[in-house]
C-alpha cells in the first residue's frame, strides 16, 4: 500500500478522495480525474434507465472499473461504487424490497438482520457494486424525523446487537464474490436532533452521545466495518444557541475518538454536498471538513471544482499533505481488503444469476416477523381461510405506498407498480389467499354495503418519504388522520355496522392513532413492509380448515405515543416491546382521542 501512494501525484491522490454520482461523471472523466469512486443517489440509474436489469449495470461497472486501471499511474487503483441498498438493493428493477429497518428492528432478531445482510450483498455483487451506505445506525428519540423509519428502534442496546449483525451479513469475508463494503452510518447522532429536525441540531452531553447514539459504531466496528459516513447534524454539547458544531468538521469526534481512540482504520465518507453546510464552506471548498478526518468527499456534481479547489488548498498548506497521505493510504487499504484490486468488480457479477436480486421468501418471512398486533378485540384475527372480504384504503393495491422512501426512486415516489418489476400488494396476497371472488375492493369504502362481508380488511399509508421531506415539523400534531384524514374518512365509512374491522397501518413511523384505533376491531402496525405484502396476509388467514400457520411475534421498537404531542419515550400509549399475538390476547378498551389543532399549546 505504502508503494502505492508514495507513487501517486497530488492530483492522483485528491482524485482517489472525489466521489461524483454517476449521473454527472463518465468513465472517461474516471480517466482523466484519477476519481476513485462514484455513487448513484437515490433515482439514478445506468444511463437514467429506470427498469435496467442487472446486466446493464454490471456493464457501466466494469466501463468505470476499466476506466480506473487505464489513468496512466505508476500503481493503477481501482474505482469503488457505493450505493443505497438500504432495504435491499432498492434503486434496482426487479430487486426484492425488505422490510425498512424499524420493521427489522419489530422482529428483534439479529440473526434474520444477518440472512438479510447476506442476501444484500449479493443483489449489490449481482449489478457490479462493491460498496453499501448501510446500515443507518440512528437511535431515533424523535419520531417526527423524516428518517425514523430508517432506524432499527429507540433501544440502544438493539441497535448495537443490529449494527454487528448486519455489517458481517453485508461484509462476509470482505473478499468474497458476495460480499460488499458495509458503511456504518450517519456519525454521529443523527436521530438525536431537536423535535427531530432532519440535519438539525443534537443537543445532548457527551455521556448521552455514547450512551445512545453511539452504540451501533460499538456493534459495527466489533463486526470490522471498513466504512464510516459522517451525518449533516450537529453536537450541540452545551445545547446553547441555535447549532453545534458540524458532524463535518468535527475533528474532536471523527478523529480523536473515532479513529484513534477506537482505532478505526477504515474509510471517512461524507455526506451527499454536506460540507457546503460547514460555516465557511462551499461544497466544491472545505479543507475543514478533510483536516477534521473525512477521507472522500462525496461531491456528486460538481466534483471537478472539489479537486481543483482542495489541490489548490494543499499547496497552500491549508490541508497538510500529511492528512492527504493518511486519507489516500485509507482508501487504497479498504480498496486492498476488499479484493478491489484482483477482479473487475463488473465481471465478477456475471456469474450470478438474474434471480440474485431476488430473495421473496426471506422478504415475507421478514415481513410476518416485523408485524406488531396493537390490537384484536374479540379475536377478530385470524379470519377464516374462506372469508368474504371488503379491502379498503389506499394503500390496499399500491407498492409505491407498502415500500416507502428509498424504493427506486430516492422518495420512493413517482413509482407505479409496474416499475418494482417484483412483489405482491396485500389485495394481491388476500386475493390468492381467499379467492378472486371473495375479495372485492374499494379505496374509498364509500357507499359499499359492508354487512355483505364477513370481514372489512383497511389498508392505511404514509405517503412515501424520504429524509427532510418525511420530517413532522413541531408544533405539527402526530397524528396520523391530521396528515391523512382520507384515512379516517374510510374508517368512519365502514366501522360501527356489525361487520368486524381489521386495520393495517403502513407508517415509517409510531404515530398517534387513538382515532384509527377506536375505529377498528384489530390493529396491526405493519410499519414499510417492502415489496411482499404477502407476509401480512399470512398472519390475517386461518389455513383452510386448521389454526392459523402464524402468530404475530413482532414487538414494538419504538413507543407508540398516548397523545398527538409526545415524542419518543414520554407519553406512551404502548411500550417498547409491546405487542399481542393469538396466544397471548389483550383486551384494548376504547382511547381517549385527542384533537388539538397543534401541539404548541
Ligand atoms: C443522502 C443520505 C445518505 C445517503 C447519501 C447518498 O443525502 O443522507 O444516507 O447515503 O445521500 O445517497
Amino acid at each position: 500500500m505504502a508503494a502505492i501512494v508514495s507513487h501517486m501525484t497530488l492530483e492522483q491522490k485528491i482524485g482517489q478522495m472525489t466521489q461524483p454520482d454517476i449521473r454527472w461523471a463518465t468513465p472517461d472523466d474516471v480517466r482523466r480525474y484519477y476519481i476513485g469512486s462514484v455513487l448513484n443517489g437515490g433515482g439514478a440509474w445506468p444511463d437514467m434507465h429506470k427498469h435496467a436489469p442487472p446486466a446493464e449495470w454490471a456493464a457501466l461497472s466494469s466501463a468505470y472499473y476499466q476506466a480506473s486501471m487505464s489513468t496512466g499511474m505508476a500503481y493503477p487503483v481501482p474505482i469503488i461504487w457505493g450505493v443505497d441498498a438500504v432495504h435491499g438493493h432498492n434503486n434496482v428493477y426487479g430487486a426484492t424490497l425488505f422490510p425498512h429497518n424499524i420493521g427489522l428492528g419489530a422482529a428483534h432478531d439479529p440473526e434474520l438482520v444477518y440472512r438479510i445482510g447476506r442476501s444484500t450483498a449479493r443483489a449489490v455483487r449481482a449489478t457490479g457494486i462493491t460498496w453499501a451506505f448501510a446500515p443507518t445506525l440512528a437511535v431515533v428519540q424523535d419520531q417526527r424525523w423524516g428518517r425514523t423509519y430508517e432506524s432499527f428502534s429507540s433501544d440502544p442496546a438493539l441497535v448495537r446487537r443490529y449494527a454487528e449483525s448486519y455489517v458481517r451479513g453485508l461484509q462476509g469475508d470482505l473478499n468474497g464474490a458476495g460480499d460488499v463494503l458495509a458503511t456504518a452510518k450517519h456519525f454521529l447522532g443523527d436521530g438525536g436532533t431537536f423535535h427531530g429536525v432532519d440535519q438539525g441540531d443534537t443537543r445532548v452531553p457527551l455521556d448521552q452521545l455514547i450512551g445512545v447514539h453511539a452504540q451501533g459504531y460499538y456493534g459495527a466496528l466489533d463486526a470490522g466495518v471498513q466504512t464510516v459516513m459522517v451525518s449533516y447534524s450537529s453536537w450541540n454539547e452545551s445545547g446553547e444557541g441555535d447549532r453545534g458544531t458540524r458532524m463535518h468538521a468535527n475533528r474532536y469526534l471523527i478523529t480523536e475518538v473515532l479513529k484513534q481512540r477506537l482505532g478505526f482504520d477504515g474509510i471517512v465518507i461524507s455526506d451527499w454536498n454536506a460540507i457546503e453546510q460547514v460555516p465557511g464552506c462551499t461544497r466544491t471548498h472545505c479543507p475543514e471538513a478533510i483536516n477534521a478526518g473525512i477521507d472522500i468527499v462525496m461531491a456528486p456534481e460538481d466534483w471537478r471544482g472539489f479537486i481543483r479547489e482542495t489541490i489548490e488548498d494543499v499547496r497552500r498548506g491549508d490541508i497538510p499533505m500529511s492528512r492527504i497521505d493518511d486519507a489516500v493510504s485509507r482508501i487504497v487499504r479498504v480498496k486492498l481488503r476488499s479484493g478491489l484490486f484482483d477482479a473487475d468488480p463488473g465481471a465478477v457479477a456475471r456469474q450470478f444469476g438474474a434471480d440474485a436480486i431476488a430473495d421473496r421468501a426471506l422478504a415475507r418471512e421478514a415481513v410476518r416477523r416485523s408485524l406488531v398486533l396493537l390490537k384484536n378485540n374479540d379475536g377478530v384475527l385470524p379470519l377464516a381461510a374462506g372469508s368474504r372480504v371488503l379491502v379498503v384504503g389506499r394503500g390496499a393495491d399500491n407498492l409505491s405506498l407498502q415500500s416507502g422512501g428509498w424504493s427506486r426512486t430516492w422518495q420512493g415516489d413517482e413509482n407505479v407498480n409496474a416499475d418494482f418489476g417484483v412483489g405482491e400488494s396485500l389485495l394481491t396476497a388476500i386475493r390468492h389467499t381467499v379467492g378472486e371472488a371473495n375479495a372485492v375492493y374499494s379505496e374509498t369504502g364509500a357507499d359499499v354495503d359492508v354487512r355483505g362481508f364477513d370481514a372489512v380488511i383497511a389498508v392505511l399509508a404514509e405517503t412515501p418519504y424520504a429524509e427532510m421531506r418525511g420530517d413532522v415539523a413541531y408544533p405539527a400534531p402526530m397524528a396520523h388522520s391530521a396528515r391523512y384524514p382520507q384515512d379516517l374518512a374510510v374508517l368512519d365509512a365502514v366501522a360501527g355496522r356489525g361487520v368486524p374491522v381489521v386495520t393495517i397501518l403502513y407508517s415509517g413511523r409510531t404515530v398517534y392513532a387513538n382515532d384509527l384505533i377506536n375505529r377498528s376491531d384489530a390493529f396491526v402496525a405493519a410499519w414499510l413492509p417492502g415489496s411482499e405484502a404477502g407476509g401480512i396476509a399470512d398472519l390475517l388467514f386461518r389455513a383452510t380448515g386448521g389454526a392459523a400457520p402464524y402468530d404475530f411475534t413482532g414487538r414494538l421498537p419504538f413507543a407508540w405515543p398516548r397523545t398527538q404531542c409526545d415524542s419518543v419515550g414520554r407519553g406512551v400509549r404502548f411500550p417498547v416491546g409491546y405487542g399481542l399475538s393469538y396466544a397471548r390476547a389483550q383486551r384494548v378498551s376504547q382511547l381517549a382521542e385527542d384533537t388539538r389543532a397543534d401541539c404548541a399549546h
